[in-house]
């Protein structure tokens, strides 16, 4: 049977995750703590949430959960009427349940659902061909990710230390140093920058964010409505995603002061700056685009990443960024094609802010486990790590520190392998 989620369902979903480990596997404290504590937020208790677009979970004969996935209602509009939106994740079906069409099933009732647009943007092979399968569609532009290298030598040593070589890359580190320096030349075509834009900055606020949005999407056919309480609710979640610490949000502005744009971005702890987003007009991407190049250099980034923005591809291009496909898909559903329409020609405006990115489970950051702890005060959670010590905290960061104190967590494995 297939029937909505629902808040009874949390005590279960661990033992379903589990799962994956083995068919009696028990769930570990860590994945029963962060289940418990931040499931009902993400799928039940979301801004905005609309009591018509549940999750669902899938149940056996016996009363027990087989399946799950989840949904959660995001605010969006297009071509200035808002629609009803919502981003499916947490697709999981329990192995022993597996290849017998349950994942189709739960997806096909949830595509069957009243929301005019359903999308997920780190879906897997397997969803994907379920998705597609179903008569969603792949929306190609949004599954590209620009990297721009500033130091290559150190940044395919960190490309390395993700593939866990990490005390190996750390003996040879100083050597990739040398050889950035020693090799700039011959990597110049690579590397270079636009000269330093003449601009001033300052810490992006949410209230400038809220103020500015409206005028810097116009262009979008399909964008985002964002209020303050949700804005919080993903500034929150985003520093879930890297072990690296909090975002920066920087507004750009011109040398008499008019905002160009802005980026928002984490340095992972292997000096990669991740970008979450980076929102412009035509006429200031590049210079906002340079800005953020500029300070990743000057503070040691080894290389700078983030999501293809269709409409500014030609800026990646100009900047001799890589372009690459990502690992996952950005999958949509609607039975609107001028919706869709509005994905093949880049016009939607969708960054990791509407994305499933801040809403995964599966999080690993010791900042992120402290947020969780402190507003849920999760006793359970056993590692050492002291925020005290947590030098990340800069001028711009999105949201404002946890107190510092010393928390423990007994494990460091992600609740289930992350698909990106
Ligand atoms: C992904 C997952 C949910 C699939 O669940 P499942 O119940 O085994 O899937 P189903 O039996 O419903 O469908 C599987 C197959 O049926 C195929 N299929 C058959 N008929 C289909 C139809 N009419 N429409 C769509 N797909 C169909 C699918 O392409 C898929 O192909 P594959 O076996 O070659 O991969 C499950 O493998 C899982 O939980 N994995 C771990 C978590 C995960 O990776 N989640 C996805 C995150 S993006």
């Amino acid at each position: 049977m297939i029937r909505a989620l629902t808040i009874d369902d949390v005590p279960q979903i661990p033992r379903l995750l589990a799962s994956e480990q083995g068919a009696h596997a028990e769930p570990s404290p860590h994945l029963r703590a962060v289940v418990e504590n931040l499931l009902p937020r993400l799928f039940v208790k979301t801004p905005h949430a609309d009591p018509e677009l549940p999750g669902l979970v899938s149940v056996g004969d016996d009363g027990r959960l087989t399946g799950m996935i989840g949904r959660i209602t995001r605010r969006l509009e297009f071509r200035g009427r808002p629609i009803r939106a919502a981003v499916a994740c947490e697709l999981f079906v329990d192995p022993a349940q597996r290849s017998q069409m349950l994942g189709v099933k739960l997806l096909k009732k949830l595509m069957a659902g009243p929301q005019d647009l359903l999308f997920s943007d780190i879906a897997n092979e397997t969803s994907r061909r379920i998705w597609t399968g179903l008569g969603g569609s792949v929306a190609a532009w949004y599954g590209l990710t620009w990297v721009k290298v500033l130091r290559p030598a150190q940044f395919a040593l960190s490309l390395l230390h993700k593939r866990r070589f990490g005390k190996l890359t750390g003996l040879a580190q100083p050597l990739a140093a040398l050889t950035d320096k020693v090799c700039r030349g011959a990597s110049r075509s690579l590397t270079q920058l636009a000269p330093t834009p003449n601009v001033l900055s300052e810490p992006l606020t949410p209230e400038r964010f809220l103020e500015l949005f409206p005028e810097f999407s116009a262009m979008d056919e399909l964008r985002p409505v964002y209020d303050r309480e949700t804005l919080d609710w993903i500034w929150q979640r985003l520093d879930f995603m890297y072990a690296a610490g909090p975002s920066e949000a920087v507004l750009v502005k011109s040398p008499r002061g008019e905002p160009l744009g802005w980026h928002i971005s984490q340095m992972t702890d292997s000096r990669v700056v991740r970008v979450s987003q980076i929102v412009a007009l035509p006429n200031t991407v590049g210079t906002v685009f340079d800005h953020l190049l500029h300070q990743a250099a000057e503070r040691g980034a080894v290389a700078v990443t983030g999501r293809v923005v269709p409409r500014f591809l030609q800026t990646f291009n100009d900047r001799n960024c890589i372009l690459r496909r990502r690992s996952t898909h950005t999958l949509i559903h609607s039975p609107d094609r001028d919706l869709l329409d509005s994905f093949a020609t880049g016009r939607a405006f969708l960054s990791l802010f509407e994305s499933e990115g801040p809403l995964q489970l599966w999080i690993k950051s010791p900042l992120a486990l402290a947020r969780v702890r402190s507003e849920n005060d999760l006793k359970s959670l056993n590692v050492e790590h002291k925020l005290a010590t947590d030098t990340s905290w800069r001028a711009g960061c999105v949201s404002p520190p946890v107190a510092a104190e010393t928390i423990t967590v007994p494990s460091k494995t992600p609740l289930h392998q992350p698909r990106g």
